[in-house]
């Protein structure tokens, strides 16, 4: 929750992945000792004489406890050591990953208390996790094995906050952004996690719905890693009612944007920034994006010039065709709306 909030950033040392691999061996090892030992002296115990076996059979219980606590917390170290390297735009699959555990545990609960309700949910869970964690693996362009052991060593933190000055950006006021709007013939709009922030999804449908009716095409550019959840944008606006088919995936978006006149981009900023595309040292490079500046022109609503999840800055912000428009996305919206309306 820490790393998804942003609050937490990514932390990893020298030789973690030799830590880590040891941690996990000896959680295996303790279990395995547990049940094998632990419970085979607790048996034996019962055979031995009434007196001596209780007291025995206690330590044995005592140390079986002690064990299945120690493993507990070595668990838990593992857990939050197996996360903490992983950051930037790697943190989706891993959400989705442990997702899939979620399932598996619960299919394994269902083997142990022999209850196949359980064991088929566990199941259902499990593998719908999976596919999950390979499409956003595949959304994201890497592989398993690289987001979760790539970030070990010594590699620059994904969220250092790097916050290089790109040049000028210029701001665009909410009148003339509503008149670019209101007389283009193709508008995009791409939602982000701002969006979903400022509970913005049912202002921005009355935006499309008023554009639409003056004539203009609008549709909605859906990143696959969007917000911070694998498919919020799409609960997001089905919540608005926003029909199905305005919502276009990245690559059916992408084939349109040279031909969009302009794209709105609502809270989003690691899923359209060139970085993933043009530069090898960016922590989101190979990310496949929204390529919104192949547009004509570029709005983008957000508070302030602050970095997206990844930390990273954005040079779409510097571009000639790009203009910023500051502001909470609920409030921008709703003027923008009442904007359009005059027109
Ligand atoms: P981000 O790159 O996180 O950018 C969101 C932007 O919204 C921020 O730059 C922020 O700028 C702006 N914002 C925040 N509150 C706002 C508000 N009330 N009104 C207007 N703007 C607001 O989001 P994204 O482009 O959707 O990318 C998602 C990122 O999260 C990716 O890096 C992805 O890997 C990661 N992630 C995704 C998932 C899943 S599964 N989708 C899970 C975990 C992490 P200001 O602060 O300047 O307003």
């Amino acid at each position: 929750m820490g790393k998804l909030n942003g609050k937490i950033r990514d932390f990893s040392f020298n030789g973690q992945h030799i830590v880590n691999l040891l941690l996990l061996a000896v959680i295996f090892i303790a279990a395995g000792y547990m049940i094998y030992n632990a419970g085979a002296a607790a048996d034996i115990n019962i055979n031995i004489n009434m007196q001596d076996g209780v007291t025995i059979r206690e330590n044995s219980a005592t140390s079986a406890h002690f064990i299945f606590y120690a493993i507990l917390v070595l668990s838990l170290a593992y857990g939050v050591m197996f996360v903490m390297p992983i950051g930037g735009a790697d943190m989706p699959v891993v959400i989705s990953l442990l997702n899939s555990f979620t399932g598996v545990a619960a299919a394994c609960g269902g083997f142990l208390y022999d209850n196949p309700v359980m064991l088929t949910g566990g199941i259902l869970v499990g593998s719908a996790g999976t596919i999950l964690t390979i499409l956003m693996c595949k959304a994201m362009n890497r592989s398993l094995k690289n987001v979760l052991i790539g970030s070990f060593g010594a590699k620059p933190t994904a969220g250092g906050g790097a916050s290089k000055e790109q040049g000028n950006y210029k701001e665009v006021t909410i009148s003339d952004a509503a008149v670019m709007m209101r007389y283009a013939s193709k508008v995009m709009i791409v939602p982000g996690y701002g969006l979903a922030v400022a509970q913005a999804q049912h202002v921005c449908h009355e935006l499309e719905k008023l554009l639409e009716e003056k004539g203009v095409e609008v549709n909605y550019a859906i990143h696959p890693v969007a917000g911070r959840m694998p498919g919020h944008m799409n609960v997001l606006l089905a919540e608005a009612d926003v029909p199905y088919e305005k919502l276009e995936e990245m690559e059916t978006a992408n084939a349109q944007l040279p031909t969009t006149d302009v794209v709105l981009v609502l809270g989003a900023n690691d899923v359209v920034n060139p970085a993933a595309k043009n530069d090898p040292s960016s922590p989101i490079y190979g990310m496949p994006i929204l390529e919104v500046e192949l547009a004509k022109m570029v709005i983008v609503n957000k508070r302030s010039m602050k970095p997206g999840y990844a930390g990273i800055e954005n040079e779409l912000f510097f571009q000639p065709k790009t203009s910023m428009l500051f502001g909470d996305a609920k409030s921008v919206l709703q003027q923008l709306v009442a904007e359009v309306k005059t027109l």
